[in-house]
């Protein structure tokens, strides 16, 4: 069986109590709305949500493939240059599916991969000192071709690139992933002839990472591309028409909003208890918090809602969120990723069994350890009536965490029919977006260049 399995039963109030637990009832009364929430975002399968059949494009796929295997052994790193919805995904796929000490592996011909999801002038700046761009094949993606961030760094790179080796060797240096028409990206791709991949219509950033947003740099470094679609296709037939109690993405969509709406709890933690899905966490927080995090509902009120993700990791963050965890405000719920079965077995050698703060340990695993700490905390979080549930991973595959991804998403767009608005959207993203174009003077924004500098003529204080 490598199905994915959500056990909700410690955010019931059989097991906490009904102060911070649900009641079976308040769940029941969201299976009709979350099996019609669920029929709408199915319905717009083949017009604004396409991302929804990602899983099954046979031909991206292959062209994906065929084109890592056309380069493979030429570059000793690929370089993403992306952000958002177009770079956490593919850190989150390399961070789960390759060894963490990738870097290091002896030469096996898959490249180093590096996510450079910002332009802090101390990231790339320290990239360009360290890494010879001659050696890197750099993965531009923007969905919109226009993100200032990506944008900045392309023309960095691309005069690094010319200058180290001439106009035409450096076309081969470059792979862009972006939009079929929309953005300045797509002229640039025709006019220099790089090579290119589309984010196809009715795929939003952070619903990209099983297009060739997250799929070409997971070639590139060894991913099992065709199991993490498999496993994404599978979850896909799971949830699809699945009635209420038999889908865990309307499941785990009903749990969000009640845990918010009912038991106000604004957080929502991930805790992963799996190094390597660590960043996983990371990618989650983007899709719940840029999809629900909203000022207008879908009729224009304004409500501000949305919840707030957390990512920690077990065990590591055992030591330093925990305690806020257990005896903190009752104002989060948990959701543990855990793993049935790692890849390796660590024995703990038996010494020092004179010392009972040691015998324990010896001759046991550090698998037992690792479990026992994860059991244990869930206990006592339970104990403690902290609503959480447990996402299950028969083993980090790429089959699982295709799974997982799609689940998740899926879960997201159910969230929005729930809390009232666009999931899709990101207005307060493109706020930002649009203050930045007009502080560094782009043409086309001369009027919010100057109302921003109105208001920054109000007296500051400081100390
Ligand atoms: O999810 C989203 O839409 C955003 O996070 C985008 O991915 C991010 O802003 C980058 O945009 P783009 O891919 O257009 O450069």
């Amino acid at each position: 069986m490598n199905r994915l399995t959500l056990d909700y039963s410690n955010v019931l109030a059989d097991a906490i109590g009904p102060e911070h637990g649900l009641d079976p009832a308040a769940l029941d009364a969201l299976a009709g709305p979350s099996e019609a929430a669920l029929a709408s975002i199915q319905a717009r399968r083949d017009a604004d949500l396409r991302w929804l059949d990602l899983p099954h494009q046979a031909d991206v796929q292959r062209d994906v493939m065929d084109y890592a295997a056309s380069v493979q052994g030429e570059f000793e790193n690929v370089v993403v240059l992306g952000i958002g919805g177009s770079a956490l995904g593919n850190r989150a796929l390399h961070a789960a599916l390759s060894s963490p000490f990738h870097d290091i592996l002896p030469p096996t011909g898959m490249p180093r991969l590096f996510v450079l999801d910002n332009v802090d002038p101390d990231l790339v700046g320290e990239f360009l000192d360290v890494v010879d761009p001659s050696m890197c094949l750099f993965n531009v993606i923007s969905k919109s071709g226009s993100t200032a961030e990506t944008m900045s760094q392309l023309l960095v790179l691309r005069a690094r690139l010319i200058q180290a080796g001439g106009l035409e060797a450096h076309r081969r240096h470059i792979v862009v992933t972006t939009d079929a028409e929309k953005g300045v990206l797509r002229p640039i791709v025709e006019s220099e002839g790089y090579q290119s991949f589309v984010v196809p219509d009715g795929v939003g950033g952070r619903f990209s990472v099983l297009s060739p947003v997250g799929l070409v740099s997971s070639a590139m470094v060894g991913i099992d591309v065709p199991g993490l679609l498999a496993g994404a296709a599978a979850m896909d037939e799971r949830c699809r028409s699945a009635p209420f109690h038999e889908n865990p993405a309307l499941v785990y969509a009903a749990i969000q909003y009640l845990m918010q709406s009912e038991k106000a709890n604004p957080m929502s933690v991930t805790f992963s208890y799996s190094q390597r899905l660590a960043c996983v966490g990371d990618w989650y927080a983007q899709l719940l918090a840029e999809s629900l995090g909203k000022r207008l509902s879908r009729s224009g009120d304004e409500v501000f809602v949305g919840p707030t993700p957390i990512s920690a990791i077990g065990v590591t963050d055992q030591h330093s969120q925990v305690q806020l965890y257990v005896e903190g405000p009752y104002d989060k719920w948990f959701t543990l990723l855990s793993v049935g079965l790692p890849d390796h077995t660590v024995e703990i050698p038996t010494a020092f069994d004179e010392h009972d703060a040691l015998a324990y340990l010896g001759g046991r695993t550090m698998n037992d350890l690792f479990s026992a700490e994860r059991d244990g905390t869930r206990i006592a979080r339970t104990d403690a009536k902290r609503p959480n549930v447990t996402i299950e991973f028969p083993a980090v595959t790429a089959h699982s965490v295709g799974q997982y991804l799609y689940m998740m998403e899926l879960a997201v767009a159910v969230m929005g029919e729930h809390y009232g608005v666009d999931a899709f959207d990101q207005p307060g993203v493109e706020a930002g977006k649009v203050a930045a174009y007009a502080l560094m003077g782009r043409k086309g924004y001369e009027e919010r260049r100057a109302e921003i500098e109105a208001a920054q003529g109000r007296e500051r204080r400081t100390v």
